[in-house]
């Protein structure tokens, strides 16, 4: 029989972001995962703060977890993660697909950081191949890679669970924006078609969720509920109707408030780089006058 992780969702309200933390509460030092975590910024005063990240270490802590994976789905444009700051302060490995390398291809340039952003991806301990297998404590768990919001997103199957990141929302939402460097609608289609292919019953948990009016923020649905009820890529719309739809409505979508932090610090594993007289900085390259 399958094992079933355990799942607690931390939402932050900021950046509509669901971070998890997955857990074996069956294995003697209950092993866990962190999943695309929130290190707070407010850019305005280019203050980051903690407070996201400190009720995940609180979690963690009072539930006696170990923890062995800091994992994310794909290089945020929206949030910075907090895996540096995580990493310091539980242990633990970050990892990510190697298809982020595309990724620092593309945005390293424009932040001119090749010194701490290194094209290996050397700044993260880990980086999954697609189908890759891992594990957490006894729940078998494998890398689904599921491109199109960007080129490197992945999916984590962990037990009968599915973390999803921006590769589709909640039925009434939706799926991710496509409009990102290296993103593409088709290949978004593909992913959704990839989920569906997994048996009905099975977990999602996404990474962001925009509610409607009319209901609170949520994180879980099933394969099953996806394909009979997701607005944008149920069962039964085309993938030319979809793409068609998917890049009417990106297209001219302002960026995210945070898209340049967030990147460059999520390139480097959610690293600052080095700090200038002991100060750390954000790099906004701005357009040539
Ligand atoms: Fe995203």
């Amino acid at each position: 029989m399958m094992t079933k992780p355990d799942v607690m969702g931390f939402f932050d309200e900021d950046t509509a972001t669901w971070s998890y933390v997955v857990w074996d509460s069956s294995h003697i030092a209950k092993p866990c995962a962190i999943i695309d975590s929130v290190l707070d910024f407010e850019s305005n005063s280019g203050r980051t703060s903690t407070q996201s990240a400190d009720r995940i270490i609180n979690f963690i802590t009072e539930n006696h977890l170990l923890t062995e994976w800091i994992l994310e789905t794909h290089i945020h444009a929206d949030h910075l993660t907090a895996s540096a700051y995580l990493k310091g302060k539980l242990g633990g490995k970050t990892a990510i697909s190697k298809h982020i390398l595309k990724v620092i291809e593309t945005w390293e340039p424009v932040f001119n950081s090749a010194e701490d952003t290194p094209r290996t991806g050397y700044q993260f301990d880990k980086l999954f191949d697609d189908n890759e297998e891992f594990s957490i404590g006894n729940i078998s768990a494998r890398i689904f890679h599921t491109p199109g919001h960007t080129p490197a997103d992945t999916s984590y199957h962990i037990g009968d669970a599915l973390f999803v990141g921006d590769a589709i929302f909640l039925p009434d939402v939706g799926t991710g924006r496509c409009d990102f460097p290296g993103g593409d609608a088709a290949d978004s289609y593909d992913s959704t078609r990839k989920i569906f292919s997994l048996p009905d019953n099975t977990r999602l948990f996404v990474g962001h969720d925009y509610p409607p009016e009319n209901r609170s923020p949520a994180c879980l649905t099933t394969v099953g509920e996806q394909k009979t009820s997701n607005t944008r890529v149920h069962e039964g719309i085309s993938k030319d109707e979809y793409v068609a739809k998917r890049r009417k409505d990106d297209a001219g979508k302002p960026v995210p408030k945070l898209l340049l932090p967030s990147i460059q610090v999520n390139l480097r594993a959610g690293s600052f780089g080095t700090p200038v007289n002991d100060v750390q900085y954000i790099k906004i390259p701005i357009n040539k006058i």
